[in-house]
């Protein structure tokens, strides 16, 4: 199984360094002529997208740049795609579950069949590029969600949470690094179709991973508490973020499993610990 990521960046960094027998690249893509010569030049069976523009310093960012998060959330997956199709090799695009702001009216979440209801430049251009994306055969899409991993990085959820001095104590469905990897791979090996929710069973509180962490890694940590509103009355965030939980009946029909969402936290938050404490 030859897999080609597109997009060296954090999450095609970590997937590429779980795949011994994947390639990463970090050419431009401006055009379908760009996809198909990188298709010719690796023969891949599969390739995840890991491309995208997620703003800088944040995705406030986004906000001001639309039309460079329009090329890189929507026209380019479209031009990834195209190029797929020509070539019949199968796409695994990385999504977001922050098109969703709010919570279900069922109590286990928003499905991968749910319309979105996306407020931001960013996850506006997010969802572009599912709706367009799932028209097609032999795409998936695999929807992440905070993602949360054992090794510090300024992207990931834990050192994004101990890095603010004020939190909005919300509960979110996420994801955990090492589980998205296992499913990506799963998703890639059986070309599967559609759309996917690829976090953690079950929900968890901003306010419980920092418990953990201050269990686990750092007992003199504080921070302050505030509500999701005043994240954007304070002029912390520009925009509301998405918070929300998310189901993943797509996944269950494959038989495809993530440990529940504490228990791969509690895991994640462990091996983080390590990793810092060995750094000290
Ligand atoms: N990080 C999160 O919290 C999160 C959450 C949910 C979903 N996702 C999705 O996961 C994907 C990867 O995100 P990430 O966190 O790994 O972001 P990242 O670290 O910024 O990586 C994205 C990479 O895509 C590259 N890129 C952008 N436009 C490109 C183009 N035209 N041709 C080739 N490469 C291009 C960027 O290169 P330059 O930096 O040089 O432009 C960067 O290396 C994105 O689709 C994002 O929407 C991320």
């Amino acid at each position: 199984m030859k897999i080609l990521i597109i997009g060296n960046g954090w999450i095609g960094q970590r997937c590429k360094s779980a795949w011994s027998d994947a390639v990463i690249s970090d050419k431009r893509i401006m055009s379908v002529g760009d996809v198909l010569a990188l298709i010719n030049e690796h023969h891949p069976d599969a390739i995840l997208n890991a491309a995208g523009v997620v703003g800088r310093p944040n995705v406030d960012w986004c906000e001001d740049y639309q039309i460079e998060t329009i090329q890189g959330n929507t026209i380019l997956p479209i031009l990834i795609a195209e190029a797929c199709q020509q070539k019949n090799v199968y796409l695994l695009h990385i999504g977001t579950g922050c098109v969703y702001y709010g919570y279900s009216s069922d109590p286990k979440g928003w499905k991968e069949s749910d319309f979105a209801n996306p407020l931001a430049v960013y996850t506006k251009t997010k969802y572009a590029a599912d709706l367009t994306l799932s028209a097609l055969p032999n795409v998936g899409i695999g929807r992440i969600r905070m993602p949360t991993d054992y090794i510090p990085s300024p992207a990931n959820l834990i050192d994004k949470l101990i890095r603010y001095s004020k939190v909005a104590d919300v509960i979110n469905s996420v994801t955990v690094l090492e589980d998205m990897i296992e499913v990506f791979r799963e998703l890639l090996v059986r070309r599967a179709g559609g759309i996917f929710h690829v976090t953690n069973p079950g929900a968890i509180s901003h306010r419980e991973i920092i418990k953990m962490y201050e269990e686990l890694v750092d007992p003199a940590h504080h921070n302050e508490w505030i509500t999701e509103e005043e994240l954007v009355t304070s002029g912390l965030a520009k925009k509301k973020r998405s918070n929300n939980i998310l189901q993943s009946p797509n996944l269950e029909k494959l038989g495809i499993k993530m440990r529940p969402v504490h228990e791969a936290v509690r895991d994640t938050m462990e091996k983080y610990a390590k990793i810092k404490n060995s750094n000290i």
